[in-house]
């Protein structure tokens, strides 16, 4: 019994569907409902369930449940099931997901601060920071491991978050499992994105719980009525794949490519924890944004995200030697292009700790309270109605109830990231309480 078995057998036989999806089969034959011959994502008994325990096993985990809302919907569930009102500590980093469940759920939060690093990339959170807020917190969310490759073992936490409710957001590390790496997989709660690092499609999650209850009505809730089949097919394909992936081999073309890149006239790799996160920095000279630009427009080459500093690529198991060769040849053209001499030189950069606005209100109550639009230049002093991130990597600058200062204004105004989705931030204007 398995997913593609439900839906081979209902492609096969399914003359006429008076049911949905509307396209009745025409747009992809798989994208079907719950039907007496496919197994229900809400409450599975067949091919999902199946999978699931497969997942559980693999992971080393109780039980493993599927969402196809992304590490985002799971993320908000856990934060659901740790109760209405709670006190969390959590990474001020955090993902803008974490911040959607305690505005949902009226949580109070308590910020830890996270390292920001000469290259402007927030460092994990040391598993020392959280000892002091242990006493106060009904639940502690840990990343791991960040969006650039960075990672902790939050081992010596164990004894301190045993009546506690342990989240660990690895939206980025389903593939550690995989090289043997994860090094947290004890918490109560890890939410995984099989999208990010794995081969499945984007939507693709899974929550693996170490918690003796079924806590299917939490993965359950911000659950689509709708679940796509053709992305839990792709969970379960990927699953499959990875049996067949030799893992050495692949980790073995990743440390080539990097020391051919390290070769290149003015690239430097920059040391990571995670092999699949390849942060590269170039000669200080040459803008990083015509780099990219250059690469994308004369070699097809695209990468996750770059800054002023760095620019980072996402690598993968699906990725061929062929792909590396490719990129690596790219690099060598596009260093001779902007004619590189040097590697980049962050001497004298400083490092701080990422900065908090101060809060006023709880972000959940300053969410629901009535808002009004107020020019960005004139806000200062007033209260944040929303949360306002900066895309990627998507952890906010000012959170729901947070006092607007000089420092809030000039990020926003000088930033180059995208606030997608950020009401007025575009036309300079700024949500703030009335
Ligand atoms: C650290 C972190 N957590 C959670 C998420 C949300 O993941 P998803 O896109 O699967 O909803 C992201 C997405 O970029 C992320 O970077």
């Amino acid at each position: 019994m398995s997913v593609k078995s439900d839906l081979d057998r209902l492609v096969k036989k399914e003359a006429f569907s008076l049911h949905m999806p509307g396209h009745k089969g025409l747009r992809l034959k798989n994208d079907t409902t719950e039907l007496s011959m496919t197994d229900n994502i809400l409450n599975p008994k067949a091919g999902i369930k199946e999978l699931e325990n497969a997942i559980a096993h693999i992971y080393d985990a109780k039980k493993a449940y599927l969402g196809t809302n992304g590490s985002t919907g799971l993320l908000m569930s856990s934060l659901l099931y740790a109760g209405k009102g709670e006190k969390i500590v959590l990474p001020r980093g955090s993902h803008q997901s974490i911040y959607k469940g305690l505005i949902d759920n009226g949580q109070e939060p308590i910020y830890i601060k996270n390292k920001i690093d000469k290259l402007g990339i927030a460092r994990p959170v040391k598993a020392a920071d959280y000892l002091t807020h242990m006493g106060k917190v009904k639940a502690a969310i840990f990343t791991n491991p960040t969006y650039e490759g960075y990672m902790e073992d939050y081992a010596i936490l164990k004894p301190f978050l045993k009546e506690k409710v342990s989240i660990l957001d690895g939206a980025h590390g389903s593939h550690l499992y995989y090289i043997c790496n994860q090094v947290n997989n004890w918490m109560s709660l890890q939410v995984h994105s099989f999208h990010k690092t794995l081969g499945a499609m984007n939507q693709a999650a899974i929550i693996l719980s170490n918690l003796d209850e079924d806590i299917r009505e939490y993965a359950n809730f911000f659950q689509t009525s709708s679940p796509s089949f053709p992305i839990i097919l792709s969970i379960e394909d990927t699953v499959r794949e990875m049996m067949s992936v030799k893992i050495d081999k692949k980790l073995q073309d990743i440390e080539w490519l990097k020391k051919e890149i390290n070769n290149i006239k003015g690239f430097s790799i920059i040391e990571n924890d995670d092999p699949l996160k390849l942060l590269i920095t170039i000669d200080r000279n040459i803008k990083v944004e015509d780099v990219v630009g250059w690469l994308e427009e004369n070699k097809g080459v695209f990468f996750e995200l770059s800054t002023e500093k760095y620019i980072l690529g996402l690598l993968s198991f699906y990725d061929s030697m062929g792909n590396y060769e490719w990129l690596v040849r790219s690099l060598k053209a596009v260093s001779k292009q902007f004619k590189m001499k040097e590697k980049a030189d962050f001497e004298g950069e400083t490092e701080e700790n990422s900065y908090i606005p101060e809060m006023k209100m709880l972000p959940g109550e300053a969410f629901l309270s009535e808002k009004k639009e107020v020019d960005l230049r004139k806000s200062k002093g007033m209260v944040s109605g929303v949360l306002y991130s900066p895309y990627p990597p998507g952890s906010p600058l000012i959170a729901p109830g947070e006092i607007i200062d000089d420092y809030v204004i000039e990020k926003i105004l000088t930033s180059k990231f995208d606030y997608t989705g950020c009401r007025g931030i575009k036309d300079n204007g700024i949500f703030v309480i009335k």
